[in-house]
Formats: C-alpha cells, sequence, structure tokens
C-alpha cells in the first residue's frame, strides 16, 4: 500500500502539550503553555473593535466571491502604514504587500521566494527561536543555521556572539529575526546591537527577514518596529512577515501578511507578482474574513483608535504582571535575582529550568510550560502567580 508508508510524527511540542492540558482532570492545574494572550479571568476574549467590525462586516457583505490574488486592499495598504509609520509615504513606492493565511503564511512564502532566487538557500534562525520557524523554512527546501542568541541561564542576550556569526554568513543568506516581543525570551537586542546587525546586513548582503508577530504589545507601536523602520532606510531589499492573530486577537482567522522591499518600484512589481505566484501554488488565496475586519478597524477612526487603546490596555497588563511576578519570585526566595523579567518585553519567558524540572512541575503540580521553560506572561493572574512563584522560585538558578 501507499499511505502505509506514512510514519505517525510525535505531537507540536506546544500544541501536544496543550492536548496533555485538556485532558488533565486535576482543578488546579494551570495553563503557562499556548501562546495566546489571556485576560484577568483567563480568556482569550474578542476584541471590542474587532467584534464591532466584524458586526458591520455581517451585516454589509453582498457577496463570497474570490479576492484579487493579492488580497484585500485596505488590508494591505493598512498593515503596510502600521510598519511603515511615517516613512510609509517614502517606502511605499517599492514595499509589495500580500495578504497571508497568519504570520505563518507569510514566513512561508517569504522562505519560497527566497528560494526561488536560486541563491544560498540558507536560513540562520535564532537559538533560541520560536519553535516553528525551523518546520516553515525547513519545509521550504531551505538549509537551517543558527545564529547564537540568548544565554537562558544568565538570562542575558549573547549580542557579541550575534554579531559575529553575522559576520560570518554567506553573503546572499536568508536570515530571521524578531522584530520585538521575542518569542520564546522576552528579549530584544537594543538599538545599538540592532544598528551593528543592520550595518552587518548591508555590508555582507544578508537578506533579513523580520518576524513581527506582536507589534503593540512590547513598547508600544512604534517602538515595537523601530529596527523595521531603521533597515528600510538603510537596506535595498528585506522582507517582514507581520501577524494580526495576537494584536488583533484574530488567531484562527488565519489574518497576515507579507511586505517584500525592493530597490524601487519595478522591483516591487516583481516580487508581488513571484508572491502571488508562489501562495497560488500552496493554497491559492488566503481567506478573506480576517482581513476585512482589520480592513474595517483602520478605516473607521474611531474603532481604529478603540482598537489602539485595547492593545495599550493588553500591554500595560504584561507589563503589570512581569513586575507582580519578579516581586512574587523575590518574595518566595530573598536573593533571587528578577529583574530581568521587568526588562523583558512582550508574552514570554524563558525561566531557565531544566526539561526534567518542567517535567516535573507539570507530573507533580499541574503547572503547565513548554519543556524549554518558556512561560506565557499573559497566563498568570491573581489566583496562580502565588502558586507557580512558589513552585518555581526554588528551582531557579
Ligand atoms: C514569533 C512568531 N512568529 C510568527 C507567529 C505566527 O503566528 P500566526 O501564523 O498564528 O499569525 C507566531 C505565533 O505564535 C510567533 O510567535
Amino acid at each position: 500500500m501507499t499511505l502505509e508508508k506514512l510514519k505517525q510524527i510525535p505531537a507540536d511540542a506546544i500544541l501536544g502539550l496543550m492536548t496533555v492540558f485538556q485532558a488533565d482532570q486535576s482543578s488546579q492545574k494551570i495553563d503557562l503553555t499556548v501562546g495566546v494572550y489571556r485576560d484577568d479571568q483567563g480568556r482569550t476574549p474578542v476584541m471590542r473593535a474587532v467584534a464591532a467590525a466584524e458586526k458591520r462586516l455581517v451585516e454589509n457583505q453582498s457577496s463570497k466571491s474570490y479576492l484579487p490574488p493579492l488580497g484585500v486592499a485596505g488590508f494591505r495598504d493598512g498593515i503596510r502604514k502600521m510598519v511603515l509609520g511615517p516613512q510609509d509615504d517614502s517606502m511605499s513606492p517599492r514595499t509589495g504587500v500580500i495578504q497571508t493565511p497568519g504570520g505563518c503564511g507569510a514566513l512561508r512564502v517569504a522562505a519560497e521566494m527566497y528560494r526561488r532566487t536560486g541563491t544560498e538557500e540558507i536560513v540562520s534562525l535564532g537559538g533560541a527561536t520560536w519553535g516553528n520557524h525551523r518546520g516553515l523554512m525547513g519545509a521550504a527546501g531551505l538549509a537551517l543555521e543558527t545564529y547564537p542568541y540568548y544565554d537562558a541561564a544568565a538570562h542575558e542576550i549573547l549580542a557579541d556572539e550575534m554579531l559575529e556569526k553575522i559576520s560570518k554568513l554567506p553573503p546572499q543568506s536568508l536570515i530571521v529575526l524578531q522584530a520585538s516581543s521575542h518569542n520564546p525570551t522576552g528579549t530584544d537586542p537594543d538599538a545599538d546591537t540592532w544598528d551593528k546587525v543592520i550595518e552587518l546586513l548591508e555590508e555582507r548582503n544578508i537578506l533579513p527577514l523580520f518576524d513581527l508577530a506582536y507589534q503593540g504589545l512590547g513598547d508600544g507601536f512604534d517602538e515595537d518596529v523601530a529596527v523595521i523602520r531603521a533597515a528600510a532606510e538603510r537596506l535595498p531589499e528585506m522582507f517582514v512577515a507581520v501577524s494580526c492573530s495576537k494584536n488583533f486577537g484574530l488567531y484562527r482567522e488565519r489574518t497576515g501578511a507579507l511586505l517584500a522591499m525592493g530597490r524601487d518600484s519595478a522591483q516591487k512589481s516583481v516580487l508581488e507578482s513571484q508572491a502571488a505566484n508562489v501562495a497560488r501554488g500552496i493554497y491559492s488565496m488566503s481567506p478573506a474574513h480576517g482581513p476585512l475586519i482589520v480592513a474595517g478597524i483602520f478605516e473607521d477612526p474611531d474603532l481604529h483608535q478603540g482598537w489602539q487603546e485595547e492593545v495599550q490596555e493588553m500591554r500595560e497588563r504584561i507589563t503589570r504582571l512581569r513586575s507582580e511576578f519578579a516581586a512574587a519570585l523575590a518574595a518566595e526566595r530573598s536573593g533571587l535575582d528578577t529583574s530581568w523579567l521587568t526588562t523583558q518585553r512582550g508574552m514570554f519567558s524563558l525561566l531557565g529550568l531544566s526539561e526534567s524540572q518542567v517535567d516535573t512541575l507539570r507530573e507533580d503540580q499541574h503547572i503547565y510550560m513548554v519543556r524549554d521553560s518558556r512561560i506565557n506572561i499573559a497566563g498568570l493572574d491573581g489566583g496562580n502567580m502565588p502558586i507557580v512563584a512558589k513552585a518555581v522560585a526554588p528551582l531557579m538558578a
């Protein structure tokens, strides 16, 4: 038989834990695993602006016919402006945009476009980085390299080591860089390090693919894309993979976009034609529901303002939880340095525990986190935080 040749594949590290969590019968169980935003009640709510735009969309839609290959115009324009901000006027003539099924879709389309260049076919990923980068880039047939990024035990970025490695990467190779709120470390390069990274990319003709999954949830809408705007000024070519999963709460609607920047408008047209052709060969066309909601928000000043305020509330909640968790850990164990928790940004931090410690926490105390000890800060709340702090503080280095 043919299909019998296929072997069972172990569950994805994060999604597999989700299943184990759901099957856990304990009333004490705590989920810090999955990368979705949670509010104080532990819910992942539909954002108010999203609900309003969706209601309007459902009331007013007159057709579900196909979209143009690059997607919803108001969505594509709005996303490009959100990322490029004041530079949009000068950059839009060289920036192609295609709507994609989430940030994952954008990463995969970029990888396929890069592979079509027939150059090095090598992509460098951070050590550590979000687990699915390997899957997405590998599935496009690229060879994977790793650049040093973070020392989990010391809770420190490895800036010098990262720069050293980038300075040796082959010209015309691709590098995935997370623009802000790094997953899983919560640690981003400082402005000076980013500057040096951009300089090296320029000098060595390395093509960056900025992964932007958390704009607005780190330091602010502009702050979180500072490196992308700086790179756009200096580099002739780059990709930006945008996800609307977290900052619009549109996870299951698979909403994202790929920005492909070239030297000029002629190259933009080439890049858009390639992106559309790649998409056609994988999934043909990206779903419209999420992008139409986002376009509805961008096009209505009140909804736009309201959405920005909601993202700000989420951002402030994460920042507050970081301080509270740092204090709760320090209260459990005097002398423990938890300052890194408050300087980090976004939803994730690595606690620096071993896999066996993580397994014991799950099996004995029903506290769930990714095996590399990544926790979702937004999964903490007044009820579970003291329990987590008490369990984790004695284990921390
Ligand atoms: C760093 C990073 N990039 C990209 C994504 C892709 O998200 P999605 O495809 O759900 O929009 C995620 C989601 O968790 C992420 O954490």
